[in-house]
């Protein structure tokens, strides 16, 4: 009885160093590190044209404001004129015009008031970039391009919501609506 005994707590053991060796061999496949996350947030976000709309410019070259990237619209930019007929833009692509009215690119910095800070988490982020509806219900207005997008895979939407929180929280309200809370801004 007890050489067998011996004998399984031997195999045990041995199976269960084993286990242990070999997974401190094995590459963590599964969660990527935060800070490669953050990395590929960043990549895609350059390669993505987050930036193209939703980042002022500092110069007619259209070279992205490196004081306040990200932080949408800024109030220096006035609105195009609408039109049914066509789509209109401002010179720095955050302030638009069109069939729906007019619309200004989101200000995305991690700001508790005018940013994404206080209304979005992972999962209202990725449901709105799905859905093409934002946490309160409303819908995305063009030209973000939810629909091209939706298309990103789970772990893509959640690198670039990481790299957003890592941005420098930055206070600019973008809309003119609702006119309530405009006036007090
Ligand atoms: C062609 C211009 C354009 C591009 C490119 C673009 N956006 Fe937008 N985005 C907008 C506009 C305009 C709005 C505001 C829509 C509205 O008011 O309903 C917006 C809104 C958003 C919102 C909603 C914010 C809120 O306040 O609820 C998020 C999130 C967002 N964009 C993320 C992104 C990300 C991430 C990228 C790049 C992967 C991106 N956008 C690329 C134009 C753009």
């Amino acid at each position: 009885m007890r050489p067998k005994v011996l004998t399984l707590t031997a195999v045990l053991t041995f199976v269960f160093v084993t286990i242990l060796l070999a997974r401190a061999a094995m590459p963590d496949r599964g969660t990527a590190s935060s800070t490669e996350r953050i990395k590929r947030g960043e990549y895609l976000v350059t390669v993505a044209a987050c930036h193209d709309c939703h980042s002022p410019k500092a110069d007619a070259q259209m070279t992205v404001d490196a004081k306040r990237p990200l932080s949408g619209r800024p109030v220096s930019t006035a609105p195009p004129v609408q039109a049914t007929q066509e789509i209109r833009a401002s010179l720095d692509l955050t302030a638009w015009a069109g069939p729906w009215g007019n619309s200004y690119a989101a200000n995305l910095t991690p700001d508790e008031e005018t940013g994404l800070g206080a209304r979005y988490n992972e999962a209202t982020f990725i449901n709105t970039i799905r859905t093409g509806k934002k946490p309160e219900g409303e819908s995305l207005l063009p030209p973000m391009p939810w629909t091209v997008y939706r298309n990103m895979t789970d772990d893509d939407l959640k690198a670039i919501y990481a790299y957003l929180t890592t941005l420098k929280p930055v206070k600019n309200f973008v809309r003119t609506a609702p006119a309530a809370l405009d006036a007090t801004r």
